[in-house]
């Protein structure tokens, strides 16, 4: 269980946080979770370019050029000799300095990424899941992938606490997105997102749902809609790198459509599987 570090490899073991480090701290940093499917990653150029995009929009400086990145993602994966289903949590902070919430001067970034087991949800994908409303009380740069999780955390677990699988966040009833994916509308045949603006993460699952709409003809609209719409849905799913293609059957006390996974929803699972296989 080899972690990747901003120098080397190490085993996770010998791993070292100091107690001043930016991340812990601040929150002060970003992140990727990337899938891997059979020992191979899924989107990958996707997941680097919004990584260092991240960064950039945070002033971080990433420790390796994109080139040597992709070079030790791999190895992360040959050194742990991942062959099955997984996936890769990536984190880059400001790095660690006594505490101050200006940047510190002349400190390097600090980076890790491991790898873990992770079954597809085969049996939620097929059955669908539940979800609840939550405001959404994030700040403006959701763009952004950063370490600052607890408005998402605290969502999730309201939904959990619920019995659901996701919270779908909505400000002043637009729906944005959810605590850790993007959420779709589906209505006469047309799939419904709200924009790639800066209050939403640009999700890479996303980027592909709308290629996917395109290659069959589906109309694929960036407009938001609210949460009264969703009773004239025929369809809601969401998409994220962990949860691939998911029906949505229920948004709170509401049953979507007849209540069963409908049939867009089912045709984007099937190019997911095939993209992704
Ligand atoms: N979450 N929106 C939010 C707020 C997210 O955190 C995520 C991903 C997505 C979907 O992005 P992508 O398609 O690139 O996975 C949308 C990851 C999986 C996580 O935090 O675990």
């Amino acid at each position: 269980d080899h972690v990747l570090t901003e120098n080397d490899f190490v085993h996770q073991n010998n791993l070292r946080y100091p107690f001043e480090e930016r991340g812990l701290q601040f929150g002060d940093g970003i992140y990727e979770v990337i899938r891997v499917y059979g020992g191979k990653y899924y989107l990958i150029d996707e997941h680097v370019e919004r990584l260092y995009r991240s960064a950039e929009a945070v002033k971080i400086e990433v420790p390796y050029k994109k080139e040597e990145m992709y070079e030790r993602l791999n190895q992360l994966l040959q050194q742990n000799k991942v062959e099955s289903d997984a996936k890769v949590y990536l984190q880059i902070t400001r790095g660690s300095a006594p505490r101050d919430h200006a940047f510190p001067l002349d400190t390097d970034a600090n980076l890790y990424a491991y790898v873990k087991d992770l079954p597809r949800a085969i049996d939620k994908m097929w059955d669908g899941v539940e979800t609840i409303t939550q405001h959404d009380v994030r700040w403006d740069w959701c763009y952004i992938k950063s370490l600052n999780l607890l408005p998402n955390v605290l969502a999730k677990q309201a939904a959990t606490e619920e019995g659901c699988y996701e919270a779908v966040l909505h400000k002043d009833g637009e729906v944005t997105e959810c605590s850790s994916s993007n959420v779709y509308l589906v209505r006469n045949g047309k799939v419904y997102t709200h924009p790639a603006k800066k209050n939403i993460l640009h999700g890479c699952v996303r980027m592909r749902i709308e290629e996917f709409c395109r290659q069959e003809g589906i109309t694929f609209k960036e407009e938001s809609f609210r949460i009264e719409d969703f009773q004239y849905a025929n369809e809601v799913f969401l998409t994220s790198s962990t949860s691939e293609v998911m029906p949505i059957l229920k948004v709170d006390e509401l049953t979507i459509g007849n209540g069963e996974p409908g049939r867009i929803t089912r045709r984007l699972q099937e190019l997911y599987e095939e993209d992704a296989g």
